[in-house]
């Protein structure tokens, strides 16, 4: 089947039309009717979290502001990470190099199994949607690294080197941001020991880095680089280089987030969503494409080990607050999820 091989190669063979294979039903394209004139033009200006300012006297009103962009948006950026330019740049190069390889180098690492260090496929489910995105990534299972590096592809030659330096300083970033977040919920001053259990078991979880690459589409308005999705874990780090194409939901409606040189949006995923009795929503979002550029992102996502279960906070649940979501190990919701990847929402939903 020529479309597993990816988009990219279709692309690279010269191609003035989207096939069949990526043309979704007109209810769900980007825009969903022509009057729309909007569509597509309105960006959201995400919260922005200074993280230096963590430290120090601001450190109330920065909770206070992560608090509110979690309940409102789920999702914000983040400032002043402490993750230097030359590690986000290398990244962003390398990661962009791997697609630049010949096919076959990159093919060697397909694969249908979700527990492999290293998969490069194509659209978003590619074993399950019907219709295929414009999309193509390589992901890599990043703790514990020292199991899973040898793994990792060795072509671009600097790959794993500059990947683990990422994968590490995106670990930390992401811990940091995890205590901050849990504060910010009130469970330190009620229940520092269960704060420190949390962040002891997302030290030893999982992260999954998935690094996107959308190529320039001749048709943009028939298809998506990604379809509306939650992601699954605590909190998704993302960066994006320097072409727009996320997209948020808010208020039921879709709004373009600008990127910004040198910053990580981050959202919420559906065990956070979980983990806070859902006082922090886990939000669509979706990616669009674009007809002249080719666009990267590279995703760090990051969660509890896949064989724990995640549950309410038992300090966030009271008479006026009852428990909204069951008990949920990691194991069977990836499971269900990987059958029915847009239905996750209706998953939590069901389970409330
Ligand atoms: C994602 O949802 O992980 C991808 C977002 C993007 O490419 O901007
Ligand atoms: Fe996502």
């Amino acid at each position: 089947n020529q479309f597993l091989k990816g988009v990219k190669q279709l692309v690279d063979n010269g191609l003035h039309m989207v096939p069949k294979k990526y043309i979704l039903p007109p209810s769900e394209r980007p825009a969903k009717n022509t009057e729309d004139s909007n569509f597509g033009k309105q960006n959201l200006q995400l919260p922005i979290i200074d993280f230096s300012d963590l430290i120090g006297p601001n450190r109330p009103q920065v909770l206070q502001s992560l608090a509110n962009a979690c309940e409102r948006y789920g999702f914000f950026q983040v400032v002043n990470h402490g993750i230097s330019e030359d590690v986000i740049n290398n990244m962003m190069d390398v990661c962009g190099n791997f697609f630049d390889l010949p096919f076959e180098e990159r093919g060697k690492y397909m694969t249908s199994d979700m527990r492999a260090a290293v998969r490069y496929g194509t659209s978003f489910s590619q074993t399950k949607d019907k219709v295929f995105c414009w999309r193509d990534f390589l992901k890599l299972i990043c703790h514990p690294l020292p199991d899973y590096l040898p793994h990792w592809p060795d072509s671009p030659v600097d790959l794993r080197k500059v990947a683990a330096t990422y994968a590490e300083e995106t670990k930390h970033l992401f811990l940091r941001l995890m205590e901050a977040i849990v504060e910010s919920l009130g469970i330190v001053e009620s229940n520092k020991e269960e704060k420190d259990n949390l962040i002891k078991e997302l030290e030893d979880g999982s992260q999954l880095m998935a690094a996107n690459f959308y190529p320039p589409c001749p048709q943009p308005d028939l298809t998506l680089g990604m379809p509306p999705h939650s992601d699954y874990g605590f909190l998704t780090l993302l960066l994006q280089d320097e072409v727009e194409g996320l997209q948020v939901q808010f208020q039921e409606q879709w709004f373009t987030v600008q990127p910004i040189n040198n910053t990580f949006v981050v959202n919420v995923g559906d065990h956070l969503e979980i983990y806070s009795n859902g006082k922090y929503k886990s939000v669509l979002h979706r990616v669009l494409v674009n007809s002249s550029k080719r666009r990267r992102s590279i995703a760090s996502l990051h969660s509890i080990s896949f064989n724990s279960t995640v549950r309410p906070s038992p300090t966030l649940i009271d008479k006026a607050n009852p428990k909204r979501y069951a008990d949920t190990d990691f194991e069977t919701f990836l499971a269900y999820i990987s059958t029915n990847e847009t239905k996750r929402k209706s998953f939590l939903e069901s389970r409330k």
